[in-house]
């Protein structure tokens, strides 16, 4: 720590230290030797000087916030800002930062070891901050976020001027690709909080988890995104409050209509991860849909399939709300297994 703080001052001892040193004694005024060239016949009042001016020439050299407020916003205020910000923390602005998360504080002035933030950004801790990246920060980014939190977390120049509030949401270009990059912001800001481990209901609820897309594809026990088919999606369903109960649970509001449809588009076209690869179907997992039957082989927009084998139960009419459970198979239609009236 020691060696640390003198080195950072030592190197630009020579040309800084000099310039510093002179604006300090132009700042103290009446208090430092008006004479200028005294320092220079006296070399011990100079080491004093340097001695007290040491925590001020390091603070200098470190970062502060309007050094950091543009990467936050760059990279994090997509989902940390607004209304329902990711983990309760919104980065758009030092108050708000200095708050914390729901967690609690997520930097500690002069600890950067202590820092969630800096945890989370190094991928010292889980998940890794930015949840976009793939890329991350780069490692001057952190040196910089760093050195601010290491220098005391001071505000800079514009001392209570506040980065703007929100960061849109990235949208595809008429005819881009929709891939999770475009989708993750909506799942952060709106579902993470409880569709996580530790979230706002304790665990995952369902065990489903929104924080990856590797998470909201998975079908341990069955699948709720099923690429290149949203209608036989459990989560367009919820989104859109043809299944109960509606999602995001602590709605209205609900998403918009733009937001569904950058959802139903993301997964009619394959579900792509951030780099664009679309997802494979996921033939044989378990489906279990909810919604209301439109005729006796469709589920609100969904045309499902009746084997030999399924089982009805309640004598479900088209009109009733009725839970279906089923496999997905090879062309990622869904083959029922039981169909309930609810
Ligand atoms: C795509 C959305 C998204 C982006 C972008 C994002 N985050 Fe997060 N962040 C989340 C979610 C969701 C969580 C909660 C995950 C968890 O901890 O389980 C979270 C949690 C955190 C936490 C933990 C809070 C706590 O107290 O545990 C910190 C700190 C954090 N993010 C910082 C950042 C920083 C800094 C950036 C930018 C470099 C960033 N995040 C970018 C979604 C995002
Ligand atoms: C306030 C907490 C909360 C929020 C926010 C939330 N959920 Fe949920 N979600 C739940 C709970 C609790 C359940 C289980 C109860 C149920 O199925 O109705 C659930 C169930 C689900 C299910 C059904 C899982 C299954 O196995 O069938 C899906 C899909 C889902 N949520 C998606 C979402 C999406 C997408 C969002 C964001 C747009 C979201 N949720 C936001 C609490 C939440």
């Amino acid at each position: 720590m020691l060696a640390g703080g003198f080195e950072t001052v030592a190197i630009p001892m020579n040309f800084k230290q000099k310039t510093f040193f002179t604006s300090w004694r132009g700042t103290a005024c009446g208090a430092a030797p008006a004479n200028r060239s005294g320092s220079g016949r006296h070399p011990y009042l100079l080491a004093l000087l340097l001695i007290m001016t040491l925590p001020l020439a390091r603070a200098q050299s470190a970062s502060v916030y309007t050094d950091v407020a543009p990467i936050l916003q760059e990279r994090c205020t997509m989902c940390h800002s607004g209304g329902a910000p990711a983990a309760g923390l919104r980065l758009d602005s030092l108050e708000s930062l200095l708050e914390g998360s729901t967690r609690g504080k997520v930097v500690v002035a002069g600890a950067p070891e202590d820092s969630e933030l800096l945890r989370r950004i190094r991928g010292e801790s889980q998940p890794r901050m930015p949840m976009t990246g793939p890329p991350f920060l780069s490692d001057a980014e952190i040196a910089i976020i760093e050195q601010w939190i290491a220098g005391g977390l001071q505000a800079g120049k514009t001392n209570g001027e506040q980065a703007s509030a929100t960061t849109p949401t990235p949208r595809p270009a008429a005819g881009e690709k929709v891939t999770y990059l475009h989708v993750a912001p909506i799942f952060a800001k709106r579902c993470a909080k409880c569709h996580t481990e530790n979230g706002l209901m304790g665990p995952a609820p369902e065990g489903y988890r929104l924080t990856s897309h590797q998470e909201t594809l998975a079908h341990r026990e069955r699948v709720r995104v099923v690429p290149g088919n949203p209608a036989a999606s459990e989560l367009v369903r919820r989104i859109r409050g043809q299944s109960r109960a509606r999602m995001p649970l602590d709605g209205p509001p609900y998403l918009d209509a733009e937001e569904i449809r950058l959802i139903e588009d993301w997964i009619a076209q394959g579900a792509a991860n951030a780099g664009g690869e679309p997802a494979p179907v996921p033939v044989g997992t378990r489906v279990r849909l909810q919604g209301r039957l439109t005729a006796m082989n469709r589920l609100d927009d969904l045309e499902f399939f009746i084997g030999a084998n399924t089982r009805i139960d309640k004598n479900p009419r088209p009109g009733d709300y009725v839970e279906m459970r089923g496999r997905i198979g090879p062309d990622g239609r869904v083959i029922v297994e039981r169909l309930r009236r609810r």
